[in-house]
């Protein structure tokens, strides 16, 4: 079913319903089989964060059932802590049992769209990583003052990763409410007050953006 809407600026809803166990199986079930861009993407976040010093800490926004968690934790010894925020019970258990093995991993419940989305965190950490997430935001306008919220959970010289869609047909407007192209996000990564703002990488319809918050 199409969305009709008219106004750029309301936000888009959900397609999906986290908060519902039987939609989160579903959308684990087909997440990997028809966006191949997932495993390389994945593989981008454990070389950035593997190149952090030992000690380090993470946490990952919208983390899932923790594919993204798991990737980096098997590569990325020196990540002393990595802290999976979801505000979904379902996604949480599931990223729980995925990752048993793992002492680093923590989890907390949480809305990232909610004001006091940190109250249960603790930073500051040494990186923050969101895949195929930051959408759930619901419209494109909130972005650039969450990424100052995550830029001051950072550590100086911290890095936020992103890998989020860019509008696959621009003349639609959900699509353009909902994704930001590369020169919107980092535009709204400079806009947070991130330096060294960086396109890493493309693959089709998918980057890989990356933003150091400031020494
Ligand atoms: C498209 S899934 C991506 C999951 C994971 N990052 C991955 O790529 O495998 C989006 C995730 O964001 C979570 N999410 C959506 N809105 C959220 C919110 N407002 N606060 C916290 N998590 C949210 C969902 O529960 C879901 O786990």
């Amino acid at each position: 079913m199409s969305i009709d809407y008219t106004d750029p600026n309301a936000d888009v809803p959900p397609g999906v319903d986290f908060l519902n166990a039987l939609e989160v199986d579903a959308w684990v079930a087909a997440c990997e089989v028809d966006k191949p861009w997932r495993v390389p993407m994945r593989q981008r976040f454990a070389d950035l964060l593997s190149a952090l010093p030992n000690g380090a800490t993470a946490l990952e926004i919208g983390s899932g059932p923790g594919l993204l968690a798991e990737c980096i934790l098997e590569a990325c010894p020196n990540i002393e802590s990595y802290t999976l925020l979801d505000w979904s019970e379902h996604m949480l258990d599931l990223s729980k049992a995925r990752l048993s093995r793992f002492h680093a991993a923590q989890f907390i419940q949480a809305d990232f769209k909610q004001a006091y989305w940190r109250k249960q965190l603790s930073p500051p950490y040494s990186a923050v990583v969101a895949m195929q997430a930051v959408h759930e935001i619901r419209h494109k306008r909130h972005v650039p003052g969450f990424y100052r919220q995550v830029r001051d959970i950072l550590e100086p010289g911290g890095v936020l990763a992103v890998c989020d869609g860019i509008p696959r047909d621009t003349s639609i407007l959900w699509q353009t409410s909902l994704l930001m192209t590369v020169e919107e996000q980092l535009e709204a990564l400079t806009f947070a007050g991130f330096a060294n703002v960086q396109l890493e990488s493309q693959l089709g319809a998918t980057v890989f953006v990356t933003g150091r918050a400031p020494k």
